[in-house]
């Protein structure tokens, strides 16, 4: 057999037999009730898999692990190095920390499908709370604590929670984070006013309790009797997550329960290459897609040990960080964005902090959340010797379009490729016309309908706004947003996004909602948020303010006051920290400004005068500009 043989064997069958092929993976998974049809296309363009099935999504990744011989295995271990803390939790502890918050929720009157809104730091707490919530079959949303009270009150108003699980703070290197005061501000927002808060106090910064409304968490789950897993339907959402959509108003991604396990034990076992009882590592934030599917459910639903990290790459004390949780806790894998190994890369070049610690154990390395740009997968390559697994995915599809099935058949690493489809995945390069192109070709990628499991089914109260936004303009397919091309040898590579999001750090950002804020300073008559490349993050944003007639105050007060309310108003998240003034934008003479040729000048790439431009001498101006702030250097 040649390289690759087994894998396409894999892919093609789960094409070919999609119905087969997903019914014989869900044996890893214990159902209540047996689905009465794999795949449910009788509302197509909505999918459903596994319709008719009933199951429980925490039994899956915590009771049937006790009932099977797991309990006294670790399933958690807590390294915070910012709270210099650590602390592993067995099965057995977890599952009744879970029943027991499961139990506190309940009395507050949580059933089965009502939402809750969980806005936790790094710690154990978070997961339990996600678990909880599963436990009783309600739908939890996870709000990342990079995001400011108004991002936090704009998922309330969306999705209505009956209840909100928090802590009293985050910690960052340097800063304690209050959460507290930016839930209360989000909750004052909001529209749809919250009955119940249970707030997790920690002694860094103890938060102040609003009478009647907030509940002190231990004292909650002293009080609660342990609550049993309660069946849901296969199809039932188990949260719901935003992300960035075009404008301010961000898109909830409902994900299912059913196909959702399923998958998630799928790539756990042939993707990321690990069996039940090894210890594996997912250094994300449970604020986003990564940290549920790989933090949480993944490594839980399999009965492998997950590491919960309260920290970064570097700073944290140093950039052997990394290192030391893989040797510590002997991880045979880890999962992170290529922004942090550039973290790592830039503090310690020649990887001298390595040399202190034991490797021996660890297989792989799994990068996303951006492309993995080859210098980085070079400099990973050589200094830890094992394969560097790039892979892409979306909040949107909860696990990847394309990877290196390190579990099913290691395949050639082609640097600066995510590899080859997931199962399930038929992936297109497509032109404007919607046409295949071809090999080699860079296009829309789009994968035809039906997704496999695990992926979105629709969004949140907005099944109109998903037709919209991802299968109008490709009629039989899913419109990822990226951009790239397909090689001879079915190599995927991911170069672009088609539309106005951004990936900071590894976080996705809209730019049309930075530039809802902008506009919104009383000097602004105008703006663009572009991205413009950073050698560390990958992208920061970057604005151009054109303001009022009139308004003749220094431009540097108007320039600081919109970075402070992007701060205030998106989160620190955003990282915006720069914005020059100009007297005018670009734009073509149908008035769309010229993003895209913005873009290329800031980062010094070519660029064309574009036919339809007004005036040309816009171009020279925002030129001009970029140069004084450090940019356009190369043009
Ligand atoms: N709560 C509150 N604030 C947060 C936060 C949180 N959970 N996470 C980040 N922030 C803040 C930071 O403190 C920082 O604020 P500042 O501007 O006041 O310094 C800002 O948001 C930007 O944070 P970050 O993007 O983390 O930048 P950084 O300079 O602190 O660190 C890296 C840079 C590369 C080390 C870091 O971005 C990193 O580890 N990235 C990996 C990303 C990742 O795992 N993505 C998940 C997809 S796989
Ligand atoms: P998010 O929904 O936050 O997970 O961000 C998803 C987006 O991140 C994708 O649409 C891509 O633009 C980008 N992305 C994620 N992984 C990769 C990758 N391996 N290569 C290139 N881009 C990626």
């Amino acid at each position: 057999m040649a390289v690759g043989d087994t894998y396409r064997a894999v892919h093609a069958r789960s094409l070919g037999d999609p119905e087969g092929f997903w019914a014989e993976q869900a044996a890893t998974i214990d159902w209540s009730r047996r689905w009465d049809k794999v795949l449910d296309g009788a509302n197509a363009p909505f999918y459903r898999w596994f319709a008719g099935a009933e199951l429980n999504a925490c039994h899956n990744a915590l009771d049937r692990h006790v009932q099977r011989g797991r309990g006294e295995q670790a399933a958690l271990i807590y390294d915070s190095p910012v709270t210099s803390r650590k602390k592993g939790y067995t099965y057995r502890e977890l599952r009744d920390q879970v029943a027991k918050l499961a139990g506190a929720i309940a009395a507050q009157g949580v059933r089965k499908g009502d939402r809750v809104i969980i806005y936790m730091p790094m710690i154990p707490e978070a997961v339990v709370a996600m678990l909880a919530c599963a436990r009783l079959g309600a739908v939890h949303s996870v709000v990342f604590g990079g995001f400011a009270a108004n991002e936090l009150a704009t998922r309330i108003d969306d999705c209505a929670p009956k209840l909100v699980l928090t802590a009293s703070c985050g910690i960052e290197p340097g800063r304690v984070v209050k959460y507290k005061p930016l839930l209360d501000q989000a909750i004052e927002l909001a529209q749809h006013k919250i009955p119940r808060c249970i707030v997790f106090q920690r002694w860094q910064a103890p938060a102040s309790m609003v009478k009647d409304r907030d509940l002190d968490w231990n004292e909650a789950v002293a009080a609660a009797q342990p609550h049993g897993c309660v069946p849901v339907k296969a199809t039932d959402p188990l949260y719901i997550l935003y992300t960035s959509g075009t404008t301010g108003q961000p898109k909830g991604v409902v994900r299912d329960t059913g196909g959702y396990c399923v998958a998630l034990d799928w790539s756990m076992r042939y993707l990321y290459g690990v069996k039940p009882g090894e210890v594996w590592w997912c250094a994300s934030d449970v604020g986003w897609v990564v940290g549920h599917s790989y933090i949480v459910y993944g490594p839980l639903i399999l009965g492998a040990t997950t590491v919960l990290y309260e920290g970064k790459p570097v700073g944290t004390p140093d950039a052997g960080a990394f290192w030391r949780v893989i040797s510590e806790h002997k991880a045979v894998a880890l999962f992170t964005a290529p922004t942090a190994f550039r973290a790592i890369k830039k503090e310690d070049p020649e990887g001298k902090l390595l040399k202190s610690y034991d490797l021996s154990q660890f297989r792989t390395l799994f990068l996303a959340g951006e492309r993995g740009d080859p210098p980085t997968i070079a400099w990973a390559q050589k200094l830890l010797g094992v394969p560097i697994v790039d892979h892409w995915w979306q909040t949107e599809t909860g696990w990847a379009i394309c990877g290196n099935f390190v579990g099913l058949e290691p395949m050639p690493v082609k640097p600066g490729s995510c590899s080859v489809p997931a199962p399930g995945w038929h992936l297109d390069v497509l032109d404007e016309q919607g046409q295949p192109m071809k090999r080699g070709e860079v296009g829309a990628l789009a994968g035809k309908l039906p997704l496999p499991p695990g992926t979105f089914p629709t969004l949140w109260n907005a099944d109109e706004r998903f037709r919209q936004s991802y299968l109008a303009e490709f009629p039989g397919y899913y419109k990822t947003g990226d951009a790239g091309f397909i090689d001879d040898d079915g190599y995927v590579s991911v170069m672009t996004r088609v539309d106005d999001v951004i990936n900071v750090a590894g976080h996705r950002l809209s730019t049309g909602q930075i530039e809802e804020v902008l506009g919104a300073h009383d000097d602004v008559a105008e703006c663009a948020v572009i991205g413009v490349a950073d050698e560390l993050k990958g992208q920061v944003p970057f604005g151009f303010l054109v303001l009022k007639a009139g308004v003749d105050r220094p431009h540097q007060d108007t320039v600081r006051e919109v970075i402070q309310m992007v701060r205030d108003r998106i989160g620190p998240v955003a990282f915006f920290k720069t914005a020059i003034v100009v007297p005018r934008l670009p734009k073509t003479r149908s008035g769309k400004i010229l993003r895209g040729t913005m873009q290329k000048i800031a980062d010094g790439q070519p660029w064309k005068m574009p036919a339809t431009i007004d005036d040309p001498a816009a171009i020279d101006e925002i030129t001009g500009g970029l140069k004084v702030a450090g940019y356009a250097a190369k043009t």
